[in-house]
Parts: structure tokens; C-alpha cells; sequence
């Protein structure tokens, strides 16, 4: 079964072609970030501007690049929520109006469960799984006991974790989207600054990580203030050893707890070194679990995620 899978929900414009749920044909991704760099944030405005710029050529680039025609792919899958509301009409009509006119099966894809499925692609699933969602916009602990089967046992109560390191970034004076050069700085530098590592309570799978990024804008103020300077690498690493230190340790206590086979790591922030290093260590010391993270291009927003999600809505008729 051939998949063509759409993604605009943010700032790329993305058409994936994906074979059985596996094989990806092709896998065409438009970046605007250089857009909205200097803004230092997606406007969303701009954004849906730039879907509909683009769109018609990315669909024909996936096309070209897998070396297919419309009347080979057996079913369209979209990204229909979350997102930035014109982004996703973009996608969804492009996708609605391509499936209509070459008279294609149509499906409609929720964003999230699209990152969770970008494992499927670097690995069978081995259910029950815990999937740990870490993206701009959501931070969740989902437990799987089937294929299209979500059980949220956590989340955060206020910001997500890729929008904590973008807002931490930005007072660093890192580029937007900050998640990476804050990862590689954190890499260079050493946790000597003292941050709350923010637990909540003992049995609780929900995060926080608002009094964090908080905890490192006062610190940085209050230092400019006094006229010192701040050692930007080991602020890095002191803040994304808290982070990651909470992360890992409430993946551990969910995947033990509910006895999962495997954890796998969804989201833009999927794509952090720290996190996977530190994941990494503590899964090596529990027997019988399964580790997957998905090839650093299927972190970020993309379709062929999509266009996976949507194979296995399709197939299991999921309403
Ligand atoms: O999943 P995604 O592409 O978009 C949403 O669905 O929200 O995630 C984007 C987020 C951004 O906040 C970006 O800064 C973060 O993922 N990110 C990272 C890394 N690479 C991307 N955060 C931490 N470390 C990284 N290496
Ligand atoms: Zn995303």
C-alpha cells in the first residue's frame, strides 16, 4: 500500500511517499525556518503564506522523487490538528483536493500521533510501549498496548520542552528554533549552574518546566545586572541536565511500572544528544527493553511520520 502523507501544522511544508508503512520513497521537506528566524518565532501568518507557495511543488517534488504518478498511491493522509489553524488548512485542502480529483482514499492525521509512528519506521513496535512525546508544542508520556491505542499517563502542566529550549535559547542569543545549538552548546559545557530540577509530586507523569526556564531568564538578568558574565556553555549544560534528568527519570518509573517492552522517543526534541546519551544509559540497565528513536529526519516535522500514522489508521478502520 502506497501512502502519499501531508504536513504544514508549523513551519514546514512537507510531502512524504511511504511504502507499507516502512519503506519512505520519498520524503520532501520545505523549510522556513530562515523566514522566521528573524522574528525569532513562527508567524503564523507568514507560515500559511508560504504553505500555499509551496505546496504544489513539494507534492509534485515527492512525486517526482519516488518516481510515481497520482494514480499509484492508494491512499492521501493529513495532518489535520494540532497545529497553527491556516497552516493546517493549507495541507488539508491541498491533500483533500489531490485525493478527490485522482479519485484516492482519504485520511486525516492527528500531528502527535504522527511523531509517535516515526519510530515505526526505524523499528517495529513491541507492545506494551511507552512513548515519550517531546515536541515544541507537547511534552506526554503515552502508554500503547496496540497499534492506534494511546493511554496519556502524563504531561506537562505549563510549557513544553522544546518551547522551554527555545525561550531559554533566545535569552542565550541562539537562533530560533534554539532546541540544537542549546543541545551542542550544552555538550561543551558543564552543570555548575544550581536549577530546580522539577519533579512534582513522587508518583506523578506530569512535568513542569515553566519555574525552570523561568529560573534561568532571572538568572541571566540578575547577572547582567551586576555587570558579570554569564558562561553561556555551562548554563546550557546545567539547564539541560535538569530537563533531561526529569525526563528520563519519569520514562524509567512509567516503563517500569506499566512492565513495557519498549520505549520509544517522539518529537522534535527526539533529536537532543543529552537526552539520548542519558536514555541510552538507563535502558541499557533494564533487561528486556527496547530503545528506539527515530533517524534524526523524522525528529522534526515531516510527512512521511504522516503518511505512517495514516497507513495504520486505514488499515485498523480507526474512526
Ligand atoms: O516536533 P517539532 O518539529 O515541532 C512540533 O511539533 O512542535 O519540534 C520542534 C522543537 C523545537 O522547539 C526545537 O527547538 C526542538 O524541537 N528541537 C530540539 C532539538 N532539535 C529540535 N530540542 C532540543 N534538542 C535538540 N537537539
Ligand atoms: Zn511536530
Amino acid at each position: 500500500m502506497i501512502v502519499l502523507g501531508v504536513e504544514t501544522s508549523c513551519d514546514e511544508t512537507a510531502v512524504s511517499i511511504v511504502k507499507d508503512g516502512k519503506e519512505v520513497l520519498a520524503n520532501i521537506v520545505y523549510s522556513q525556518i530562515a523566514i522566521h528566524q528573524e522574528f525569532g518565532g513562527v508567524i503564523p501568518e507568514v507560515a500559511s503564506r508560504h504553505h500555499v507557495l509551496k505546496i504544489t511543488y513539494v507534492l509534485e517534488a515527492a512525486l517526482k522523487k519516488a518516481n510515481l504518478e497520482a494514480k499509484d498511491i492508494d491512499l492521501v493522509a493529513v495532518t489535520s490538528t494540532p497545529g497553527l489553524i491556516g497552516s493546517l488548512m493549507v495541507g488539508v485542502n491541498a491533500a483533500k483536493a489531490f485525493a478527490l480529483a485522482n479519485e484516492i482514499e482519504y485520511i486525516e492525521v492527528n500531528h502527535l500521533i504522527g511523531h509517535i509512528y516515526a519510530n515505526y519506521i526505524e523499528k517495529d513496535f513491541v507492545f506494551p510501549l511507552l512513548a515519550l512525546v517531546v515536541s515544541g508544542g507537547h511534552t506526554e508520556l503515552v502508554l500503547m498496548k496496540d497499534h492506534y491505542q494511546f493511554e496519556i499517563l502524563g504531561q506537562t502542566l505549563d510549557d513544553a520542552v522544546g518551547e522551554a529550549y527555545d525561550k531559554v535559547g533566545r535569552v542565550l542569543d541562539l537562533p530560533y528554533p534554539a532546541g540544537k545549538p542549546l543541545d551542542d552548546l550544552a555538550l561543551m559545557g558543564d552543570a555548575t549552574y544550581n536549577l530546580p530540577y522539577v519533579y512534582l509530586d513522587k508518583d506523578s507523569y506530569n512535568f513542569s518546566f515553566s519555574g525552570l526556564k523561568s529560573a534561568v531568564l532571572n538568572l541571566v538578568n540578575s547577572t547582567k545586572q551586576k555587570g558579570e558574565a554569564i558562561n553561556k556553555a555551562n548554563l546550557a549544560a546545567s539547564f539541560q541536565n535538569s530537563v533531561v534528568s526529569v525526563l528520563v527519570s519519569k520514562t524509567i518509573k512509567a516503563a517500569l511500572e506499566y512492565k513495557v517492552k519498549q520505549i520509544i522517543v517522539a518529537g522534535g526534541v527526539a533529536a537532543n544528544k543529552g537526552l539520548r546519551a542519558k536514555l541510552k544509559e538507563a535502558v541499557s540497565k533494564i533487561p528486556n527493553l527496547e530503545l528506539t528513536f527515530p533517524k534524526f529526519e523524522y525528529c522534526t516535522d515531516n510527512a512521511a511520520m504522516i503518511a505512517v500514522a495514516g497507513y495504520f489508521k486505514y488499515k485498523l478502520q480507526v474512526k
